[in-house]
């Protein structure tokens, strides 16, 4: 059987009071999960106190970016340094809301995934298209260049530790996920680009991760696990509220293949 994942991102949505008391409930109920890889990504104003609450559950703690450089003169940006000091073991890279927002770029983004890689943080590297270059055909052709771009210089072996997150810009924040056929479909699309472009390295039966995310709720998550060649799944919205989440952590768990 599969380890299902099952990650959050709490995005700018609780301020620091609301996460600690978030982390909190999940600390109580939560058991020792060993079958499942649990993540959740709050804000860096508060990740060293969410990571301390979180200490003896199987809840790792991740930030929702980070510099690709380790020191110097950069106003407002936080450090690798900083975050394996707080004992953070994830971190979030390329979300489309920092491509758009934050001027992320393919290259960017390829100097931050390094970076963590080199302090064996596991990066959530997020990829997807947007609804203009869905609707023109061009999902492959973007997830292409923005899987290859990020990737060059990165050996197979790093890649493995990466979760690859296929997040399409048109299906996050909204009321549906995209479509579980179609997510399947660019999910296998996604594995063989990645098989191919280190083909030569790859043994049978070794994988990449793949997690789907954009709208995962109650409703839509059983579907969406069952499939394949989705690893996992990432959500934002519906991870927020403790009966939510506990109740998605219970279809994946019952439903993982
Ligand atoms: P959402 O966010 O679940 O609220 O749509 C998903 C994401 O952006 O990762």
């Amino acid at each position: 059987m599969k380890r299902p994942i099952f990650g959050c991102g709490w995005k700018m949505y609780f301020k620091d009071s609301e996460a600690i008391e978030h982390a909190n409930i999940l600390a109580d109920k939560i058991s020792v999960e060993e079958n499942i890889e649990l993540y959740v990504l709050p804000s860096f104003t508060v990740l060293r106190e969410v990571s301390k609450i979180l200490k003896d559950t199987s809840i790792s703690v991740g930030a929702q970016n980070m510099s690709w450089n380790e020191k110097g003169a950069y106003t407002g940006e936080v450090s690798v340094l900083s975050l394996k000091e707080m004992d953070i073991k994830y971190v979030e890279i390329g979300h489309s809301e920092r491509r758009k927002y934050f001027a992320e770029t393919d290259k960017t983004i390829n100097k931050k995934l390094k970076k963590a890689l080199e302090y064996d943080l596991v990066p959530v590297f997020c990829i997807g298209e947007n609804a203009n270059e869905k609707n023109n055909n061009l999902t492959e052709e973007v997830l292409t260049r923005q899987i290859q771009n990020a990737l060059e210089g990165i050996g197979v072996n790093d890649a493995k530790k990466i979760i690859f997150a296929y997040e399409p810009v048109w299906a996050i924040g909204k009321s549906d996920a995209a479509n579980v056929d179609y997510v399947e479909v660019t999910h296998k699309f996604i594995r063989s680009l990645l098989r191919f472009n280190y083909s030569s390295q790859i043994n049978d039966g070794e994988e990449f991760k793949l997690v789907y995310g954009g709208s995962v709720s109650t409703e839509n998550a059983a579907d969406l696990i069952e499939k394949p060649n989705i690893d996992g799944i990432f959500v934002g919205r519906a991870s927020l509220d403790p009966n939510g989440y506990f109740e998605i952590l219970n279809i994946v768990k019952n439903n993982s293949k």
